[in-house]
């Protein structure tokens, strides 16, 4: 079902056409309204060509609604996204083979083995045969995954499937990556893997938006990142410009707050003492 914008939402202002196309992603007053609740509240969203992206915010706070809306998997109630300088509602198709999708919760044909299901996506994505076994070969390489190639994805453990879902994310070379969480549940030699390869793919312009809960990883690896609380954007910049504006309204911190204080500030959480009174 489309839901129709609520009354008074205001219509979101078109960013210049033509300057479209020196971003990665681009969004004007993205909203997506579930019932009468907004879980994604007019936001957004410039991510020049190249950028590392870190997209942060509690749990609900709309990071999933976002992504699967900046990619083409669910309708905005209100709002405009354009991907490498095509605007998606125009173009979904063309928008399609530019990008790669982690989802969350990644649904794999479970039925195949590793090594068919990523020369079935390569395949999907219109590589020829000895280019898809090639790539597929690289890739469970590099993830680990080569002794496991030939079992069943639905024996694969659930850092496995993960793996296996970033890998065909991946096959095509896309110009723009959404990754939501990708790496949660993933063992440490593999997350270097994985952040070694998303590294490479920023220094040939390709465009990285993740979610993640682990601000360690953000600070590591984001050019930028945008903090997201109850469907609003919060704060936005580089790690440092965030520290600044953190540090302006709080003079008597030194200049060491890390991205989780800012991210704890901005978002405002706090445990009340009171409400764990009985332990
Ligand atoms: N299909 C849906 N129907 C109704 N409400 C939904 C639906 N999907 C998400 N929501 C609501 O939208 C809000 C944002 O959810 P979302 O999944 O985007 O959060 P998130 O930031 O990704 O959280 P997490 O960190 O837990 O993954 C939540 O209040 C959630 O309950
Ligand atoms: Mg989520």
């Amino acid at each position: 079902m489309v839901e129709t914008p609520a009354p008074g939402t205001p219509a979101p202002e078109p960013p210049a056409v033509e300057a479209s196309g020196e971003y990665g992603i681009l969004a004007s007053g993205l909203t997506k309204h579930f019932g009468s609740t907004p879980a994604v509240d007019g936001i957004d969203l410039r991510v020049r060509e190249g950028e590392f992206f870190g997209f942060l915010g509690p749990n609900g706070a709309g990071k999933t609604t976002t992504i699967r809306m900046l990619c083409g998997l669910l309708r905005p109630t209100a709002g405009r996204v354009w991907i490498a300088g095509r605007e998606l509602a125009n173009e979904p198709l063309a928008v399609k083979r530019e990008i790669g999708v982690l989802p969350e919760e990644v649904g794999l044909y479970e039925r195949l083995t590793g090594r068919e299901f990523l020369e079935f996506a390569g395949r999907m994505h219109g590589l020829d045969l000895e280019e898809t076994r090639r790539r597929s070969g690289d890739l469970l390489e590099l993830l680990d995954l080569a002794e496991a190639r030939d079992k069943l994805i639905i024996d694969y453990s659930m850092g496995m499937k993960k793996k296996t879902a970033f890998a065909a994310a991946l096959i095509h070379g896309p110009k723009v990556m959404f990754l939501d969480e990708p790496f949660g549940g993933i063992d440490p030699i593999s997350v270097r893997a994985i952040r070694d390869v998303l590294r490479q793919l920023t220094e040939r312009r390709t465009t990285i938006f993740f979610t993640t809960h682990v601000m360690e990883v953000a600070e590591r690896l984001c050019t930028r990142v945008a903090i997201i609380n109850r469907g609003r954007i919060v704060g936005e910049g580089g790690v440092a410009e965030l520290r600044a504006k953190a540090q302006a309204g709080d003079r008597s911190r030194g200049g060491d707050s890390t991205l989780e204080d800012i991210f704890l500030k901005l978002v405002e959480a706090r445990v009340d003492e009171e409400t764990l009174s009985w332990l």
